[in-house]
């Protein structure tokens, strides 16, 4: 599907750093067929060392004649670089935009011709190659658009497809979902030093557990409350455990958790998108 692309980062930082790292890994995409953009001058030397890719400060050059172009930088700085690439694009290209709460529709709105656009919402697992990606197609996108960015995020973990007005929800369980369960791991690793278990063999203890129990999930395809059943024994200690979960309303207070932060996430697009 990349085989022979090429593709253009704008905004190699963070995220465009791992996704293009997680390219060349996958070896689609060789070093020769990516380029990448900064803002500042320093940066340059940072990704070419990092990357090995040719990297510029030059948007519009880089906007020209690539295949596929994706922009990394802030949601606060879309606006401009896509002011600024605009009249390079053709409809022969594939603009994606990884940018937290900004919607096709703003891109859309900011080309000078029908550009197909793909917005995804990665996350940060993304750097191990364990990432979760959240897509979703805009209006000028087809199938086989759908198929190379569905490529592209395959390279550095799983991809779904949702219709956009779920990317609220998406972004609040699997781009903020990190940060709860780190919120998991350290109070399980609190409670193993509690009962006298060094920190480090502690948070071992608790990484190693989660990662396994998602690998069950995901590979057993079992339903998550049959995996439970066959850790509970009958008057066993994990139903104890259970007990104080539900007592301490884990359940609800998760459910609570993701649904709070879409709000907030349908806010943050609200004023986003408002500014023209
Ligand atoms: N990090 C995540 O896990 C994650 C997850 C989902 C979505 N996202 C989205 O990904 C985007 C990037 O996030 P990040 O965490 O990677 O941020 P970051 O580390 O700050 O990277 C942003 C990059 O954009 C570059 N940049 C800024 N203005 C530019 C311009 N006019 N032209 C070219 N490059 C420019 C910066 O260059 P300099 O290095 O020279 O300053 C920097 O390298 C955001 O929109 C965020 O919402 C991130």
């Amino acid at each position: 599907m990349l085989h022979g692309k090429k593709l253009g980062v704008i905004g190699v930082g963070k995220l465009g750093e791992a996704l293009i790292a997680g390219l060349l890994k996958q070896g689609d995409l060789k070093v020769g067929d990516i380029t990448g953009s900064v803002h500042q001058e320093s940066s340059i030397d940072r990704v070419r060392e990092r990357l090995g890719i040719e990297t510029t400060l030059d948007n519009k050059q880089l906007a020209k004649d690539r295949d596929i172009i994706i922009i990394a930088v802030k949601p606060q700085n879309m606006d401009k670089v896509l002011r600024e690439i605009a009249d390079e694009l053709r409809p022969n290209q594939l603009l994606i935009s990884v940018a937290a709460s900004v919607t096709t529709n703003f891109v859309e709105e900011r080309m000078t011709k029908e550009i197909p656009v793909v917005r995804a919402m990665p996350n940060t697992p993304s750097v191990m190659n364990a990432g979760m990606t959240g897509l979703c197609l805009g209006k000028h996108s087809t199938a086989e658009h759908k198929g190379t960015a569905e490529a592209i995020f395959n390279c550095v973990g799983k991809t779904v497809f949702v219709d956009e007005s779920l990317m609220d929800g998406v972004t609040a369980l699997s781009a903020s979902g990190p940060a709860y369960l780190y919120v998991v791991i350290e109070s399980l690793a609190e409670a193993g030093v509690k009962l006298g278990i060094s920190r480090e063999v502690s948070t071992l203890l608790a990484a190693q557990t989660m990662y396994g129990a998602a690998r069950m999930v995901l590979e057993s395809k079992a339903h998550p409350a049959l995996l439970k059943d066959m850790v509970t024994t009958p008057a066993g200690c994990t139903i104890d455990g259970l007990m104080e979960l539900e007592e301490g309303k884990l359940r609800v207070t998760l459910i609570k958790a993701v649904v709070k932060a879409a709000e907030r996430a349908r806010e943050l697009v609200n004023n986003q998108n408002s500014s023209k």
